[in-house]
């Protein structure tokens, strides 16, 4: 089944989007950044402590828009591999989720 978790306009305010949904009775929630023309997806979650990385609606970029952050304990994130550069998780990644482009869409399989 292809989910559609939002639009790439959707995208063009914040460049990132928090989504949640329901899999199968499981909360599911993760986040896609557009970055250098790339989708990407990860999990909501960043390894430290296992909470979301955001304490805004989708704001997942540092100010230098270079590193995703968590904003917990300030963990950089590479945006393409979702490694910890900097912060208590350093060396540990984000989960990738699997994401797609079709048309308009941004798009996930399960
Ligand atoms: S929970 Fe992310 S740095 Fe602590």
């Amino acid at each position: 089944m292809t989910r559609i978790l939002c639009t790439l306009e959707d995208l063009d305010q914040t460049e990132a989007k928090e989504i949640v949904f329901d899999d199968k009775g499981e909360r599911v929630s993760i986040f896609v950044v557009k970055y250098e023309g790339a989708i990407r997806g990860y999990v909501n979650s960043c390894p430290h402590a296992r909470l979301p990385l955001n304490w805004r609606d989708d704001q997942f970029f540092d100010v230098t828009g270079l590193y995703l952050l968590c904003a917990n304990h300030s963990a950089y994130f590479d945006i393409q591999t979702g490694q910890c550069v900097r912060g208590p998780c350093k060396g540990k990644s984000l989960t990738a989720y699997p994401v797609a482009v079709e048309g308009p869409n941004v798009t996930a399989s399960s």
